[in-house]
């Protein structure tokens, strides 16, 4: 039997595009293109795109003009990047348990973390499964406290039909090769709210004003304020641009996949040997992931026993507040019960698109054969 990857990234035939270009630096014509993009199906008010969803969460916290001391609520089940933006500012990540039945953020346990120095949430929506907005949304208006939406997975995800991204004050996108939609490495800052549209394109210029340079709205450009190289390079936005072309195909490709898998795992759950994904009536995901939560503790055993098999499975975050660095750096503002049950039982299946049906089933027969 051929081994069957976790991931297998999608790839762009079209590398004409990219021996045409005049720019290769960022912010050219591909990058405003891709932009439009955004703008049009994700239907925020500015983008930007950056080298990677790292650096769109790290302008998040320079726009916040976060300090020493600033509290940011968020959850431990999460990728290193959504904590350490902040703490690279001096902020402390506040942590809060998650809701099992979608590995979010559980909105009923945010009120209790909040503080008098608390600026932000910041939702993760976990394999392109929208968060509970509402509530969120309730509590952050009642606080005045800004919401960041982390969408490395979710694009075209949408929450009561709206699309993901376009919700909070920010949101950010990964475009790394294991997203649906990549160019190898790279990402995008989703702005929604205006206060923060031109101040993102200078610290995005390294801190100068060359935006309005280039706008020829001042002589010179200089510097004029904090900031770094976040830009992505237009041969990355090329590639970039050739898959947003195709966004819609392969999402509905990766849903059809999603759906096999969710018909052929049906019985293991009615067995109550494994839990499935479930999506709440609020949310269309993307297909971003296919899990399972595996009963009586035999999710390492089974990773082992399909490696054998030839097929490569895996687990997910460990979470933060239990890192060596999380443990100097954060604090939990909640029971953590639930963000550890899934990290320690929460299993990964191939999911890509070139996942045949055959696949497929060797995958589900493979789970079947260990656990009954
Ligand atoms: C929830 C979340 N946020 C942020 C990131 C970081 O994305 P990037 O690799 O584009 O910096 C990831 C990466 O997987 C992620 O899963």
């Amino acid at each position: 039997m051929k081994k069957i990857p976790f991931n297998c990234p999608n790839i762009s035939r079209n590398l004409k595009t990219i021996s045409n270009l005049k720019q290769f630096s960022s912010n050219g014509p591909i990058t405003i293109k891709c932009i439009n993009w955004l703008k049009k199906n994700l239907k925020c008010k500015d983008a930007i795109l950056t080298h990677s969803c790292t650096a769109a969460l790290e302008m998040c916290a320079l726009l916040l003009n976060i300090k020493k001391g600033d509290e940011i609520i968020m959850p431990s089940y999460t990728f290193v990047s959504t904590a350490n933006a902040f703490v690279l500012r001096g902020g402390k990540p506040v942590f809060v348990d998650i809701d099992p039945n979608t590995c979010n953020i559980d909105p009923s346990k945010i009120k209790q973390a909040i503080s008098r120095k608390t600026k932000a949430i910041v939702v993760v929506h976990y394999a392109g499964v929208s968060c509970n907005m509402d509530p969120i949304i309730k509590i952050a208006k009642q606080h005045k406290l800004y919401v960041i939406e982390d969408a490395a997975q979710a694009i075209l995800s949408t929450y009561k039909g709206k699309p993901l991204g376009s919700i909070g004050d920010l949101a950010t996108l990964s475009f790394h090769e294991t997203k649906n939609i990549h160019c190898g490495q790279g990402g995008a800052l989703l702005i929604n709210n205006p206060k923060f549209i031109k101040r993102a394109k200078v610290l995005r210029d390294k801190g100068t004003n060359r935006d309005l340079f280039n706008q020829n709205m001042v002589k010179k450009y200089t510097w004029v304020d904090y900031g770094s190289s976040y830009g992505l390079s237009e041969i990355n936005a090329a590639f970039l641009y050739s898959r947003l072309k195709q966004a819609k195909q392969i999402t509905k490709k990766r849903i059809k996949i999603f759906n096999q898998y969710h018909k052929l795992l049906e019985n293991l759950e009615i067995k109550k040997l494994i839990k499935r994904p479930s999506t709440p009536k609020y949310a269309k995901h993307n297909g971003h992931i296919y899990y399972l939560i595996v009963r009586n503790n035999q999710r390492n055993k089974l990773i082992k026993y399909l490696k054998q098999k030839k097929i490569n499975t895996v687990f997910h975050y460990i979470p933060l507040h239990d890192s060596p660095f999380g443990r100097l750096k954060t604090k939990v503002g909640s029971t953590m019960y639930n963000t550890n049950f899934i990290s320690n039982n929460l299993l990964r299946l191939p999911m890509h698109f070139y996942l045949s049906k055959k696949n497929i089933k060797q995958c589900t027969n493979q789970i079947k054969s260990f656990l009954q």
